[in-house]
């Protein structure tokens, strides 16, 4: 059994918050445990819930076009949320879900071991970026050890807010490059990750 199937395994069963009450089922998250590049968004919505597949509604159509923007599909990338249940009527999730979340995405990360994390959203933005800004810091990445780190806004936000729509494709359409130039630099400088290249 792959390292991933196993830890849907553990998923299933836990019962480590009180949204364990209210889910139909767990959304562990999707993709190969080879990906370059995983994607973080909130939590499960009731699409999500009822199908156990993350970004399965409105939004994840619109992810799915951006990854055709940069010649991927969805199969060629990880695809997660912070936050593995639905909140009952998509409320927020409590910080102590998503601390007892904490975890399982932690164990993904561990396993699928990506060159980019693209953070969609405040819930992912909050853990990678804390006390940061989505506003200034989307499409501006920044390398810690051999992973990149990139916030980008939700794809839900440009559904309900289409000014934002081109911000997201433009952010989006960055990341091959950012990933050639990653290829090529080690380390990258302090001066380079506040210019926003890394
Ligand atoms: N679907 C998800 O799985 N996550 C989100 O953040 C939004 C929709």
């Amino acid at each position: 059994m792959s390292a991933l199937t196993e830890l849907y395994q553990e998923m299933a069963n836990c019962q480590d918050c009180e949204l364990a009450k209210y889910r139909t089922k767990v959304v562990p998250g999707e993709g190969p445990e080879d990906a370059e590049l995983l994607f973080i968004g909130e939590a499960p919505g009731w699409h999500e819930d009822q199908q156990g597949r993350p970004f399965v509604g409105a939004a994840g159509a619109f992810l799915e076009q951006l990854l055709v923007s940069i010649g991927l599909s969805r199969e060629q990338v990880y695809i997660a949320n912070v936050i593995k249940c639905r909140p009952p009527e998509n409320r927020d999730p409590l910080p102590a879900e998503i601390q007892a979340c904490r975890k399982w995405l932690e164990h993904q990360i561990e396993i699928i071991h990506p060159r980019m994390v693209i953070t969609l959203g405040r819930y992912s933005l909050a853990r990678y970026f804390p006390n940061e800004s989505i506003s200034k810091i989307h499409g501006k990445a920044r390398k810690e050890g051999d992973i990149i780190y990139y916030p980008m806004y939700h794809p839900a936000a440009a559904l309900h807010q289409g000014s934002l729509r081109q911000i997201i494709e433009a952010d989006m359409l960055r990341i091959p490059e950012i990933l050639a130039q990653a290829g090529k630099i080690t380390e990258a400088p302090v001066e380079a990750q506040q210019l926003g290249l890394f």
